[in-house]
């Protein structure tokens, strides 16, 4: 079949490359001409593993290409996957729709055959119906233009994998029309057995929000019940394996520490608080604000206890900061919880280095402050305290009693509760965690 996919961030390179490799010819397209010059070249934008390697095996196959121009797009193909962002407004909590509109807006006019328009982005309920009249509107007279809505469930640093192999597909349709379009556009996936959901666009897109809604209520459960833990002694580690044994529980996010980022949990949490305010259902979800509350309430704990284990004072001192992007495996510093921590360390006077092994070029232009280094020990010379603030793997193989050696004091906080306490206690240092006791 052959496709668009409008929007080459994150989730649209991702759909672009993994339709093509499932046998599709696609058109990528983008208004930012250096992405598109460097997608054609078979060149990630971002670091995202497996996504060079099927970036280049299509678009040197031929399958996959790149374009500035919608009049391309519209000439090219009747299906078109919209994959643009939906960040956070500025002035409110709700969702700025205005990439998908400008889509939208720009596509519509330019359409000559029947067409079908199908949203990934995750949007709050109710756009499709929007869209849809936006989109009638603005159409040729006798061009049917259906818009339909199939979120995605893809985490980035597993991008390929999700996408390539779901957990699911859920897919809002008003025709049967577009729904046999979607179920041959996933053919593939579905003959490996991967469950289809079909039902209406409303549903299909509260789908999206109510899952991460899911995951962040239960990331944020889990740091809830670690501060009961710092306050009586338990373990939240141990309490979250024992949890996560109860099937009807399971063990999937409940991993407690520095909490929730990115570019989608917390907008999202967000998006959906205003837009069940919108539909007067304000009070429904109003657990949401606890959730993202908390959140960040294990921003400050971290910088508090850092604060405390210094002596009550940041200034003069030397903080390394084991790991800059909101997640391993990313190269995203978008509302990182490790950036903002470290943040707020320089604001009060720390003299902060910055470790992280692919977010370096993103954090620099976030936080311009500190110094990054490449080298871990580098980071670590000569520091009071090393706070570990996003689990790579590869801080936890350090060797602790190497690291001992560099540092001015053996303190460390480990604000992801990935490293092993009694290793690196039994090499000198003073090792504290968030919900573990000392
Ligand atoms: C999230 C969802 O997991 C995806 O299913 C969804 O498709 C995506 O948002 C999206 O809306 O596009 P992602 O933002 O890539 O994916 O990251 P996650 O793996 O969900 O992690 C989010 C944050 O939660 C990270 O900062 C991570 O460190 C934190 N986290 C995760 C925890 O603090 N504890 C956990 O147990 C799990």
């Amino acid at each position: 079949m052959r496709l668009t996919v409008i929007g080459t961030g994150y989730l649209g390179a991702v759909h672009a490359a993994c339709m093509a490799d499932i046998g599709h010819d696609v058109l990528g397209v983008d208004t930012d001409s250096g992405k598109i010059a460097a997608l054609a070249a078979g060149r990630a934008p971002f670091f995202e593993p497996g996504l060079p390697e099927i970036l280049i095996r299509n678009t040197r196959a031929g399958r996959l290409r790149f374009t500035t121009s919608l009049q391309e797009a519209a000439d090219f193909a009747d299906v078109h996957f919209v994959c643009v962002g939906t960040p956070q407004r500025a002035d409110s909590l709700a969702a700025d729709l205005r990439h998908v509109e400008a889509v939208v807006d720009g596509l519509a006019p330019l359409l000559t055959r029947d067409s079908l328009i199908v949203g990934k982005s995750t949007v709050p309920v109710g756009t499709t119906r929007t869209l849809t009249r936006r989109v009638t509107s603005q159409v040729r007279p006798g061009v049917d233009a259906e818009v339909a809505w199939n979120p995605e469930f893809l985490r980035e640093g597993f991008a390929v994998q999700d996408t390539l192999r779901p957990d699911r597909l859920v897919v809002g349709v008003t025709s049967p029309h577009a729904d046999r379009t979607l179920r041959d556009v996933y053919e593939p996936m579905l003959r490996a057995g991967v469950a289809y959901v079909s039902t209406d666009p409303a549903t299909a897109e509260l789908v999206k929000v109510a899952a991460n809604s899911f995951l962040a209520t239960k990331i944020s459960f889990i740091n809830a019940m670690a501060e009961v833990c710092d306050a009586s002694g338990a373990d939240v580690v141990t309490l979250a394996e024992a949890l996560g044994h109860d099937a009807r529980i399971g063990r999937a996010f409940l991993s407690a520490g520095l909490g929730f980022g990115g570019g989608c949990l917390p907008k999202d949490i967000r998006a959906f608080l205003a837009r069940a305010e919108e539909l007067q259902v304000g009070e429904a979800v109003s657990f949401l604000h606890q959730v993202d509350q908390i959140n960040h309430r294990q921003r400050r704990r971290t910088v508090d206890l850092a604060r405390h284990l210094l002596g009550g004072e940041f200034a003069g001192r030397r903080v390394a900061v084991l790991g800059a992007t909101f997640k391993p495996d990313s190269d995203d510093v978008r509302d990182s919880p490790a950036l903002a921590v470290a943040a707020e360390i320089v604001a009060q006077g720390a003299d902060i280095r910055v470790h992280d092994p692919e977010g370096i070029d993103n954090a620099q232009l976030v936080l311009p402050g500190p110094s990054y280094c490449t080298d871990v020990m580098e980071a670590c010379r000569d520091a009071d305290l090393v706070l570990h603030l996003t689990e790579w793997r590869q801080y936890r193989a350090l060797d602790p009693v190497k690291l001992s050696q560099v540092v001015r004091a053996p303190r460390m906080i480990d604000a992801r509760n990935a490293l092993d306490p009694a290793l690196w206690r039994e090499a000198g240092w003073h090792v504290r965690a968030l919900g573990r006791p000392v």
